[in-house]
């Protein structure tokens, strides 16, 4: 599968109760910034359970493009032979960065404080996102850049030959422009600081660490107050990368909805900064377990255990919970519309600018499978209909974006008709193994002839 090739029309409908173990691949965003970081040290950083999807293999070539080596040994097992911080060399053609925010956002601050020039483009989802809210900041280091009106991608950075050290704040919560900021700040003098009012994924600051940077992080008034030290030297690093919670939320939240469930996703991720869903289906009433608790690679880890659970409830989301949980909100809006009464999500106007507008294309084909929902510029509710109400019986479209397609199939494994999806492509970007995984759980998961 791929988000650049020919749609792939899929549908999911209702079989047996799905069992058994979902091994999930390696987390998206600790594996764009293991290729990145390894990049930017000298000498060899070796990964294992790097996930393997379109995403983050374009980073990986993006990477190679830059000057760095990047060697794939098979079964998710990576090395990295990286130029050193300020030693990226300039590109010779177009950077694709596919499907992929996390990817371009990243290497543009990467790159931004280096004295080359590169150009980076996408596909038709990717080219229509926002690109000012990673320019903006770059610009104060020195970097300039061209893009498409209203700050689209194509667009070429030229980076700064003397760049300066800032002292930003982020506008919005996005740990994209945070880990950009903070990635230009390793090749700028001095110290750059980088202010979060709401904490978001930490995974930069946690990584950047771990390969040597003299980072402090505060927690102050006006919220995450993060330090940088720059020029270091990088020290290559040996990488185990926790498998994803964001795609352990598709079997997890699919054993709840589908009668007779019982699944089990082991060493899942539990980063606090990722970690809101599951605290928000426990409070819907999920039987939902963690097991086996514990540190690995200096991350918390545990097993996920997730039953089939008829009396879930809508529940008020706090928003104050959006960051840690941005990307589950549409696999939430299925379980909300199969859980009984209202479940309110506020503080979510982030979601209209991701691979989609993704309160969109989910209330569209919500509504589409019989379910009510209303919505504002910053809000999504859904009004559930309980355990085995949904109709279903629509075709969605997933608007090129994998989290869409992923989550109107597992809608279609637990409603009363089969669901499809136009475009189940888009999954390859971060689950590759999502059909195989999900039909040896026992889920009725099918190609469809366009
Ligand atoms: C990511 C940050 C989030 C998230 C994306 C991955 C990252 O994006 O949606 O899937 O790895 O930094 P924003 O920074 O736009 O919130």
């Amino acid at each position: 599968m791929s988000s650049h090739g020919p749609k792939i029309p899929m549908t999911a409908r209702k079989g047996g109760a799905l069992t058994g173990d979902a091994n999930v691949p390696g987390d998206k965003s600790i594996s764009h910034r293991s290729l990145i970081l390894g990049a930017l040290s000298v000498g060899e950083t070796r990964v294992t359970g790097l996930l393997e999807g379109q995403d983050v293999l374009d980073t990986g070539r993006a990477m190679q493009a830059f000057g760095a080596e990047v060697i794939g040994h098979g079964g998710g097992s990576w090395s990295v032979h990286g130029v050193g911080v300020g030693g990226f060399a300039e590109p010779q053609q177009v950077i694709d960065c596919g499907n992929s925010g996390t990817g371009v956002r990243l290497i543009m601050g990467a790159m931004a404080t280096s004295p080359i020039t590169a150009t980076f483009t996408g596909d038709a989802s990717l080219n229509g996102r926002p690109m000012g809210r990673v320019t903006e900041p770059l610009a104060l280091f020195g970097a300039q850049s061209y893009g498409r009106q209203g700050g689209r991608l194509p667009m070429t950075i030229v980076g700064a030959a003397d760049p300066i050290p800032v002292r930003y704040t982020v506008p919005m919560p996005s740990a994209q422009v945070k880990s950009a900021v903070l990635l230009a700040g390793l090749n700028a003098p001095g110290q750059t600081v980088v202010i979060e009012a709401e904490a978001t994924r930490d995974h930069t600051e946690r990584m950047l660490r771990g390969f040597g940077a003299e980072l402090s992080i505060e927690e102050t008034g006006d919220g995450r107050v993060i330090t940088l030290t720059g020029q270091p030297e990088l020290t290559p690093q040996e990488i185990t990368v926790p498998r994803d919670p964001s795609s352990a939320a598709f079997p997890v939240c699919a054993g709840l909805i589908v009668e007779g469930s019982d699944v089990l996703v082991p060493g899942i991720g539990l980063n606090p900064t990722r970690a809101g869903l599951f605290i928000t289906l426990q409070e819907m009433g999920a039987d939902l377990t963690f097991e086996n608790e514990r540190i690995e690679g200096g991350e918390p880890v545990a097993d996920l255990r997730a039953r089939f659970s008829d009396n879930m409830q809508g529940i008020e989301v706090p928003p104050e919970r959006a960051a840690s949980m941005i990307d589950e909100y549409p696999i939430l809006s299925v379980v909300a519309a199969c859980s009984s009464g209202k479940t309110v999500m506020r503080g979510v106007k982030e979601l209209r600018v991701k691979e989609s507008d993704r309160i969109d294309a989910m209330a569209r084909g919500l509504e589409a499978c019989g379910v009510t929902i209303e919505e504002d510029e910053d809000t999504f509710i859904v009004h559930g209909l309980g355990a085995g109400q949904v109709p279903g019986g629509a075709t969605c479209a997933s608007h090129l974006d994998h989290r869409i397609a992923m989550s109107f199939l597992c809608l279609g494994m637990a409603a009363q008709k089969p669901v499809s999806v136009d475009d189940g492509g888009p999954i390859a970007t971060s689950f590759p193994i999502f059909e195989d995984l999900m039909g040896g759980l026992g889920a009725t998961l099918t190609r469809d002839a366009e």
